[in-house]
């Protein structure tokens, strides 16, 4: 069931509904909310403050039941931790925690006082959007190959009310559009491997532009690539019984004239490394290698949901690399669609082997306005920025600078990582015009560089999502990301 969103203005004490949600600062600083409820019940958050119960704690929630002054059945307080400091990455962690806390009730509906909550340098309209989306992230499960055991045949939130005036309303509009994208972008990443081939990420591709106004779509497979010279994309897959393919979708919103914007998504369905295979550990995190692919589809379907008044391209080119008898090897030279040669060193590094050849075919067939992939590119990029923040590098500052902002909006931040020439020799190859891995040092900057000698002339921005594209573990989750950063950008293009 899909989570339903609605803006309302009744007062929290004579609201009816399940449950209302109400926040509370430390040292029991109340939210004018909590301070209505706190007065029509005769002062019981306060006394609940004072006796320890309601501590403030940034995320901590405390369930009231049915008490006597206010009409809904339950209020929930939730903690919003210091009152100086509250921000908006506060903020988005608290509407989290009490999404999570109200979705183990057993009701069907919540009014949520939260996005009533001053918020620094933001307006209605932006804290209803981090909400819903939160609220989303929330109440996402996994259900595609199992039954959810242990699930009692209790009440599901269905629909949650925010407290918000007409002027939120176009920030719940985009909520929804990029909720649906980033639905759209788990569900895909979320799949096992022997599901999410190639050929299925392509179906679901030519599923969704199916009957849809200004959306088309095209799948390239490895017969007509090979016509095209993309040497080194199918040098990747040569090792898998899932043939690679490359899928395009189009979408015509704007004028027939305007250059696109152009997304390129890294689709490996598996990555065992190929012949240089991964360590058994943990190499089941890896189904989540077409995470840029699952992010860039998902961007584009929030774009087209939203009817953006832009034209908008993505390509994915996805691929399975696997050791085989016929796989391609260390030290194997491969010659990529622009021309250039590629000496392989090591068969793992082989996103920016698909990646550039996706670069080249995206610039030649589309001459884009702006080029940009995300990619679960290096462990490199998770070690150095973590899983809080997306690498994102390129050689044009007003381009960076453009996708810190979108991702600073929704919170789906990214961090620069520079892009200089300097990095450039260590990709040196004696075999071939560049070799495929840079060494041990700035491992996430020289795969960047590798790609950068394949955009010659292009506007382009890369995203390095090897850290947030999953939570990690062994329930870990697709997070959706970079969806929310990727339409924003899009949204502040549109104007
Ligand atoms: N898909 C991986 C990158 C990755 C690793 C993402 C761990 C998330 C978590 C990529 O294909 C890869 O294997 N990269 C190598 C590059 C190296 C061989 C230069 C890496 O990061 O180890
Ligand atoms: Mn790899
Ligand atoms: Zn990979």
């Amino acid at each position: 069931m899909t989570l339903q969103f609605s803006l309302g203005t009744a007062a929290p004490e004579t609201v009816d509904a399940s449950c209302v949600l109400v926040g509370v600062y430390e040292h029991g600083v109340l939210t004018s909310a909590a301070a209505r409820v706190d007065s029509a019940t005769d002062g019981l958050i306060k006394r609940q403050v004072e006796s320890g119960d309601i501590s403030g704690k940034a995320g901590s929630t405390t369930l009231l039941f049915a008490p006597s002054g206010v009409t809904a059945k339950r209020v929930l307080v939730v903690g919003l931790g210091a009152q100086k400091s509250f921000d908006a990455a506060r903020f988005q962690k608290v509407t989290i925690e009490a999404a999570r806390a109200v979705g183990k009730l057993p009701i069907s509906d919540a009014v949520s006082y939260l996005t009533e909550v001053d918020v620094p340098g933001r307006d209605s309209a932006w804290r209803v959007r981090i909400a819903a989306l939160a609220s989303d992230h929330a109440a996402y499960r996994y259900t595609a190959t199992f039954k959810p055991r242990d699930k009692s045949k209790q009440a599901e939130l269905g629909t949650l009310t925010f407290a918000a005036g007409d002027d939120a309303h176009a920030g719940l509009e985009q909520a929804r559009a990029i909720a649906a994208g980033v639905r759209f972008a788990r569900d895909l990443a979320n799949l096992p491997p022997n599901i999410c081939t190639p050929a299925y990420i392509a179906g679901q591709a030519q599923a969704f532009a199916e009957g849809k106004d200004k959306v088309s779509c095209s799948v390239l497979d490895e017969v007509e690539m090979d016509k095209l010279g993309f040497g080194s994309l199918l040098a990747v897959g040569r090792g898998s019984v899932n043939k690679p393919r490359l899928i395009v979708l189009e979408y015509k919103g704007g004028n027939d004239g305007d250059k696109p914007y152009a997304f390129v998504g890294k689709g490996v369905t598996f990555d065992s490394g190929g012949i240089s295979l991964k360590p058994g550990a943990g190499m089941e995190e890896m189904k989540f290698d077409m995470g840029g692919a699952a992010g860039v589809l998902g961007a584009f379907v929030a774009a087209v949901t939203m009817g953006l008044k832009l034209n908008l391209v993505c390509v994915v080119p996805s691929v399975e690399n696997m050791p085989d008898g016929d796989s391609y090897r260390p030290s194997d030279v491969l010659t990529s669609l622009s021309g250039l040669t590629i000496e392989v060193l090591n068969t793992d590094a082989e996103g920016r082997l698909i990646l550039c050849d996706a670069l080249t075919y995206t610039a030649q067939t589309f001459q884009p306005h702006t080029l940009i992939d995300a990619a679960t590119l290096t462990g490199a990029c998770v070690i150095a920025l973590g899983k809080h923040a997306t690498g994102l590098m390129s050689k044009h500052d007003d381009l960076a600078a453009e996708l810190l902002a979108a991702g600073e909006e929704t919170l789906d931040r990214a961090w620069r990582l520079p892009l200089w020439d300097d990095y450039q020799t260590q990709l040196d190859s004696g075999f071939a015009d560049v070799a495929n891995i840079g060494g041990k040092s700035a491992g996430a900057i020289t795969a960047a560089c590798f790609l950068s000698r394949f955009t010659d002339g292009q506007r382009w921005a890369h995203l390095d999502i090897a850290g947030t594209a999953w939570d990690e573990g062994r329930k870990g989750l697709a997070t959706g990301r970079p969806v929310a950063l990727l339409t924003q950008w899009l949204l502040d293009r549109a104007g």
